[in-house]
């Protein structure tokens, strides 16, 4: 017999699994309109205080992704193989990583989201490229994954709705910390691209979601059960967020770094977690044989300037200006730089991410409201980062703002992120695991 929605509710309630058909009758229905806002609300409070299975989240997950269109890519040759991270300060992988995994012969579509909170987001930086369209129709994405190699573009109306519905309203009753709920919102995206595999990072530390390795780990899990439980190829990398990764924080200032490797001339830390998801999304791809012939093809596609120039033809062919990928001064600039100094000679010993990612929305680098436009021009770059020996007055960073009053604010907001002690701290691994 058919249990009602409230018979679900008070099921999910008291702590019993629903069966897949329920999942996807309650999701189908909060689609259609049947099941109102208030009935899925419930839904997410009660996931959010008694979780789900691993099958129940596959299936909350393959609803949310058949909610809308899934890509077909089925006449693009070779697996398809997508990144994602659940995002960091400064963290601007996506922008090297798909040209080179593309430039090595594995297609990467991706479907790419916004600044959220203090983190950045793939289609702002994007964006900075002057007349980059991250607006595509899904044909043309399709076209642009066949042609180039990669397409990036933001979630169309088409794809995943439920989670784009969802979301909204676990955004505003309190229920995003759900790490089911956090799976299948990211999940359904990812598999309505029409991938084969895809690899996560899964950022931990202050300017993470995720403050600690435990809680890392258990998202990380999740994320690569369901996935393999939906079908798909997935490996999720434990990255650390606890300082920005790279120099850059700001969109043109990021994206100007992220063409920087594939230059080869790219800051350390972004290289390797570059490489490290490349490596994994070639071995995924079936186009290297393990991580170190995986690693020797991206350097190999960089130093021979082929992912350059995948990285030129997508711009292009996204209506973007090509000449971004190689000329930093294709960017928006700001008018005012601002040193900020260390206060006394030592060592960095910590840098309070989360700050930095706040300090770099209040100048407009990201939104505080989804409506609010953002200052592509705006941010930091970092001259020193965390464990670096500094003198009295050594530059630790650059503010590049609007005007003096908005760099004075950003270098006081900064200068309370920083903190120089007398001790070097114990270094930490960049790369804190690997899970699946
Ligand atoms: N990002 C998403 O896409 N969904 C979540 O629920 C959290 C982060």
């Amino acid at each position: 017999m058919r249990r009602s929605v409230p018979e679900l509710l008070a099921a999910k309630r008291d702590g019993h699994a629903l069966s897949t058909d329920e999942i996807r009758g309650l999701i189908d229905g909060f689609v259609r309109g049947d099941v109102p806002d208030y009935q899925m609300t419930a839904l997410a409070m009660a996931v959010f205080f008694r979780g789900m299975t691993r099958d129940e989240t596959v299936a909350l997950t393959l609803a949310m992704r058949d909610s809308g269109v899934v890509v077909d890519l089925s006449d693009v040759a070779g697996r398809k193989v997508d990144k994602h991270s659940t995002g960091g300060v400064g963290d601007k992988v996506s922008l090297c990583l798909a040209p080179m995994v593309a430039a090595c012969g594995v297609p990467v579509p991706m479907v790419s989201g916004r600044g959220l909170g203090h983190t950045g987001g793939t289609l702002d930086k994007l964006e900075a490229i002057p007349g980059f369209s991250v607006n595509l129709s899904i044909a043309r994405f399709r076209e642009l994954v066949r042609a180039v190699g990669t397409c990036m573009i933001g979630q169309t109306r088409e794809l995943a709705p439920a989670d784009k519905r969802l979301y909204a309203l676990r955004d505003v009753t309190a229920t995003v910390e759900s790490i089911p709920l956090i799976v299948a919102s990211i999940l359904s995206k990812k598999l309505a691209e029409g991938i084969d595999g895809l690899v996560l990072d899964v950022k931990v530390g202050s300017g993470a979601f995720m403050k600690t390795p435990e809680r890392a780990r258990e998202l990380a899990t999740a994320l690569v059960e369901v996935a393999r439980g939906a079908g798909k190829d997935c490996v999720a990398w434990i990255t650390r967020m606890d300082r920005p990764l790279g120099r850059a924080v700001g969109n043109s200032l990021e994206t100007i770094e992220a063409f920087d490797v594939l230059h080869g001339r790219g800051p350390a830390d972004l290289t390797e977690v570059t490489l490290a998801l490349g490596a994994s999304m070639l071995v995924m791809g079936g186009v290297a044989r393990d991580e170190d012939d995986a690693r020797a093809k991206l350097i190999a596609c960089v130093r021979d300037g082929s992912a350059a120039r995948v990285a030129r033809a997508m711009v292009a062919a996204q209506g973007g200006d090509p000449r971004a990928v190689d000329d930093p001064s294709v960017f928006a600039v700001a008018p005012v730089l601002v040193p900020l100094r260390a206060p006394s000679a030592g060592y960095i010993t910590a840098i309070d991410t989360h700050a930095v990612g706040v300090a770099g929305v209040a100048m407009g680098a990201g939104r505080a409201r989804a409506e609010d436009a953002i200052d592509h021009a705006v941010g930091f770059v970092f001259d020193r980062n965390v464990g670096d020996a500094v003198a009295e007055g050594d530059v630790i960073a650059t503010v590049h703002a609007r005007s003096v009053e908005q760099a004075a604010a950003a270098i006081a907001r900064l200068a309370a992120a920083v903190t120089v002690g007398s001790e070097a701290p114990a270094a930490a691994p960049l790369l804190v695991e690997r899970v699946g």
